[in-house]
């Protein structure tokens, strides 16, 4: 059968997530036997903590092995309602959680809840590269406004305010960003949601980072500026970075009552529960102790503290220092169009295939963030791998 007919229009317009395509490319070379260093993807080095670890033993041990509510255990979305509590001085019903597959099912299901077609959602530049594509999804537009490293990423609020139309729906703020660890000052976080006030906007909060934060900073989340932001804004969020558990999947959305009873009624029909098990074990994660996240937080300061200076050592590399996180995203602009080594570099794409060739060192190109110029390394990895990764940069770029 043609394509054509086969694969959808939706379906057609959508790409793999850029940075799992580089990850994939890394795995290959590395499967050749190429030593291939990866910074491309964002995920804790760190083995999930032990007392998690158990507690999923014990769930399955226990026979915790069936279907739990489609939107997630009781005892869960307490959990979930008391870090809330804990973490951001926030009060929220058990009923105004939705749990998921992963903070980014929980975006999803946001978008689904809350978008129609037509409708417009503003994202700041450079973002999560799985936002647009998302938004798309859900039969909506991304409009995209751009930020840069020099102000720390933090959004002109003017050009915010005049991108708002009768279609827009709702911002997204992502603070602590994937991929360029911008942090939004509390001043933005309030312009933001003035903006969102005046023009009856709901705030997408993504604040899978929120733990993730250095030289002393707080967290800021929209829902605490006051009652009225508090309900215009959904907060998503998940254990995958907190607590170095990407692979168990589970995230959640904290939205009105109505709204996260909708979105638990579209997963119903989708995927139904997300893993009982894991749901146990995100349980013990945000009740047990936290001592792993400051643990893990502090590791990440240290690495940040080493590669922002090493890498403006290297002519040519702008890199800001990021706010939180586990990403830098250093502008690049200086080797647009230049020819390294007997390559000649027109854009993002080409300057992170010539690290993978030249320095078998896998990043991600800006431009699958909407940030040409630029390009994204994730330090969630040793010191060692840190220290030998910047080298093959330097060296390959000399
Ligand atoms: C900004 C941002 N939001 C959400 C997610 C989703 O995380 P997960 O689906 O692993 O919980 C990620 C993962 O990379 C992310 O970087």
């Amino acid at each position: 059968m043609d394509d054509a007919r086969l694969i959808s229009t939706l379906a057609n317009s959508v790409e793999a997530s850029p940075t799992m395509a580089m990850a994939t490319l890394a795995k290959e070379m590395k499967a050749s036997g190429k030593d291939v260093l990866s910074f491309a993807v964002g995920e804790p080095d760190f083995p999930t903590p032990a007392n998690i670890c158990e507690a999923a033993k014990k769930a399955i041990d226990d026979g915790q092995t069936k279907y739990t509510p489609a939107s997630g255990t009781p005892e869960l979305k307490q959990a979930i309602v008391d870090a809330a509590k804990r973490d951001l001085g926030l009060e929220y019903e058990a009923s105004q959680v939705a749990v998921s597959n992963g903070g980014k099912h929980a975006l999803m299901n946001t978008w689904r809840t809350l978008l129609d077609p037509g409708d417009e959602a503003i994202i700041f530049a450079p973002y999560w590269v799985s936002y647009p594509a998302q938004v798309e999804l859900a039969g909506a537009e991304p409009v995209i406004i751009k930020t840069f490293g020099d102000n720390g990423f933090q959004p002109d609020l003017d050009e915010v305010k005049a991108a708002v139309t009768a279609k827009t729906k709702a911002i997204l703020v992502n603070s602590p960003s994937n991929p360029s660890g911008g942090v939004f000052t509390r001043e933005t976080i309030e312009g933001i949601a003035r903006i969102a006030q005046e023009s009856d906007l709901t705030i997408v909060s993504d604040e899978i980072y929120k733990h993730i934060l250095f030289d002393g900073r707080s967290h800021v989340s929209p829902a605490q500026i006051d009652d009225d932001l508090k309900a215009r804004t959904i907060i998503v969020d998940g254990v995958a970075k907190t607590y170095a558990m990407t692979g168990w999947r589970i995230g959640w959305m904290i939205a009105p009552p109505s709204f996260a009873k909708k979105a638990g009624s579209i997963q119903s029909q989708e995927t139904s529960n997300p893993c009982a098990i894991s749901q146990a074990a995100s349980i013990e994660a945000l009740t047990g102790p936290q001592d792993a996240v400051g643990e893990m937080r502090a590791a990440f300061e240290r690495r940040r503290d080493y590669i922002v200076p090493a890498l403006n050592a290297i002519p040519g590399i702008n890199c800001p220092d990021p706010g939180g996180a586990f990403y830098v995203f250093p502008d690049i602009s200086d080797y647009m169009g230049k020819t390294v080594q007997g390559v000649t570099i027109k854009n993002s794409q080409e300057f992170c295939l010539y690290l993978i060739e030249h320095a078998h060192v896998s990043t991600v190109h800006g431009s699958a963030s909407g940030s040409e110029g630029c390009f994204r390394i994730s330090f969630a990895c040793s010191m060692e791998q840190i220290e030998e990764g910047v080298r093959r940069i330097a060296k390959a770029l000399q």
